[in-house]
Formats: C-alpha cells, structure tokens, sequence
C-alpha cells in the first residue's frame, strides 16, 4: 500500500547501507557545508508538530534553511485547524500539497505511518508517542560515528525511562544491525524496556542486560545514553513522582567510568544530568544536538531525491479487529484501515507494534 513516495517511519525500513550513505553524505555536509547552500532552493519543508521541541523542530527548519529552501508548518496544533476538529487525514492532505517535503510529530504511535497513508509527499517520523523517534537515532548514530569512529563492537548502557523513551527504542533496533554491539539497560524495574525491542536484540543474535543500578554498570561502558522520564507518558503524577530521581549522572559517578566514555542524551535533560558533568569532556551531548543539523540536511536531500519508494502496510487488513492500545493512532483515527503482521493467535498492529490475541 501507497508505494508513491519514500517515507521515513522507521529506520528499519531500509537497508544498514541507506543509513551509511546518509552518514557519509551527512559528514561531507559537515566538512563541506556551502557546497550544499542551494541543493534545496525553491523547495518547501512543512513541520507539523503536535508535541512540544526544541531540538528536533529546529534543527529540521535549520537544515532545510542552511539547503536553501523554506519552512512552513505549526509547533501547536491549537492554533491550527486542528483545534476545529480536523482529522489526521485531511490536514496530511492539505500540507503535503503545499510543501514537498512533511516532518512531523505526534503524541500518539504509530502517527507517521497513519499520515504517509495519505500524504502527497515523502513523510519524515519526527517521534510518534513513545514509540519511535528515527530521526534521533540518525543524529546519535552520526555522533558515535564521529566521536569514536565505529558503529560496532560498542558495549552501549541505555539509562533512564526506557519504557516510555522512543529515542531508546529507535536506537537500540538501529545498533542491534550492527556487529557485537552489547546493551546493558539501566531503569527501575517499572520503566524496562519493551520486550518487543528485547524481542529484536535477541532475534539479531545481540547480547543485552537488565540492571537496576547505574553506579555497577558505568565502569563497563563506551557509550552511556541518559534519558528524561517522560512525564506526559504517565498515567498519572503520583506515577511519575515515584520514577522522578531514581538516577542523575553526577561527578562522582563519572569518576568510575572508562576515560573514552561518551555520555549522550537526546536532551531536553531535567535533573538525570548533574550540571557539573557538562564540562567534563566526555559529555557529548550539546555537541550531539549540533550534529542532528548536518544528519538532517542529509536526509532531506535524500529524501527529496525520491528514489526509494516505501511499502507501508506488509500485513493483513483484518476488519473487525482493533489494536488494544489506547495510545495507538488507530484509536482515535478511527478511519484507518486496521493492519497486523502474523497470522498465529498473536498478531503485531503495524502501527504501533503493540501485540493482541486474536482468540
Ligand atoms: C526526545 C524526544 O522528543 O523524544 N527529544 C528530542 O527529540 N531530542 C527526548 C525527550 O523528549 O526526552
């Protein structure tokens, strides 16, 4: 279904060598940054974006920017029609035939997906809910690229809310492709990772564990990928105050780790990161956010070049039977063709890889 154009949902979707050319592509930006000034004159980026940013919006308007082309779009969907009660397919509808090129984010997964259906031009997934954040995952993965070289045989500890954390989930389905990466997962015992990632690891032959304590782990690492708690995944404040401070990354526990440790965060940060850990030159963080901007010129002119074309549903429509997650975009675009992968008594909505029984 809809093999119009090449859409970004998920990084999965293509092959390991689509995301090294974007790598390569994105280090000669970086190298070479006025030869690609006008690659996109003429050309019209929309960013719709029904979460809040700072990182992730921007970076994208500046990259369209630094390419020569133009940003439209809007950063609260209350001042959109929106708020009137416009569904998700008919405000795709309308943007992707004013711009050529539509990134967007959503609180709700499986949201990028939903709109590409419709879309009259290639979509970019910039984090739908707390499932999948790919264009994170590029910008870290250009990051390890360029501060320790390689994209394998890292030993990579990943800190944090890891339950509700998309930019987790993205990057551990990316590095699980390479060879002898190793994860240790950090979080309390509420916030673990899903096990349909845990699923992917080991069906990749990855090896990962589970650990509840940050002071054991830290010693082991090359890389450590701190994470907020994601408050407005929570069902309620209680929840989340009881999950707020569990782990901060501070001086002292940094005094433990291995001297070419690098700390990354997809930040915004709130107190998991001591300040004073900043100027230690093993926090790579900000340096990390400069990068998205390069990986996501990259990506536009790839994406723009329409060369690839995106198969968006592979499973079966079943009518009749619905995704029981209610943080599901299918749950409130009730219109959307209803598709699962698997045939068994557990089949996998495509939208938001949440799995159901089917008897
Ligand atoms: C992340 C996100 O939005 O998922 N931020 C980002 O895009 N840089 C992480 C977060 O909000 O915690």
């Amino acid at each position: 279904m809809s093999l119009k154009y090449n859409h970004l949902v998920d990084l999965n979707d293509y092959p390991v060598s689509w995301w090294n050319s974007l790598i390569s592509l994105a280090q000669d930006i970086y190298s070479n940054p006025t030869n690609y000034s006008h690659v996109c004159d003429g050309k019209i980026m929309a960013t719709l974006f029904y979460e809040p940013s700072t990182r992730t919006q921007m970076s994208f308007q500046t990259a369209m920017i630094r390419l020569g082309g133009s940003i439209i779009g809007f950063d609260n969907p209350a001042n959109s029609s929106v708020s009137k009660g416009e569904n998700l397919k008919d405000t795709t509808k309308i943007v992707s035939n004013y711009a050529d090129i539509l990134v967007i984010r959503h609180p709700m997964a499986g949201t990028a997906k939903a709109s590409a259906l419709t879309a009259d031009c290639p979509i970019i997934n910039a984090g739908d809910g707390g499932h999948l954040h790919p264009t994170q995952t590029l910008t870290d993965m250009f990051t390890l690229m360029q501060e320790k070289g390689r994209l394998d045989h890292l030993k990579i500890g990943l800190c944090g809310d890891l339950m509700n954390g998309r930019t987790v989930h993205s990057l551990c389905k990316a590095l699980s492709c390479y060879e002898g990466n190793e994860f240790v997962f950090i979080s309390t015992n509420e916030l673990k990772m899903p096990s349909y990632i845990k699923d992917i690891l080991t069906a990749h032959g990855c090896k990962f564990t589970e650990v509840f304590s940050l002071d054991e782990a830290i010693s082991q690492l090359d890389v450590l990928y701190m994470t907020r708690i994601q408050r407005e995944r929570f069902n309620s404040q209680e929840e989340y105050l009881q999950q707020k401070d569990t782990y901060i990354l501070d001086t002292k526990k940094m005094s433990h780790a291995k001297s070419d440790l690098i700390v990354l965060h997809p930040l915004p940060r709130v107190d998991e990161i001591s300040v004073d850990v900043d100027s230690d030159r093993r926090a790579l963080y900000f340096k990390q956010a400069k990068y998205g901007v390069y990986i996501r010129m990259a990506l536009i002119i790839t994406m723009l070049d329409n060369k690839s074309k995106t198969t968006l549903l592979k499973g079966r429509v079943h009518n009749g039977l619905h995704c029981d997650n209610p943080k599901c975009i299918t749950s409130t675009e009730k219109y959307l063709p209803m598709s699962f992968m698997g045939d068994g008594t557990t089949v996998i909505c495509e939208y938001c890889d949440e799995r159901k029984l089917t008897d």
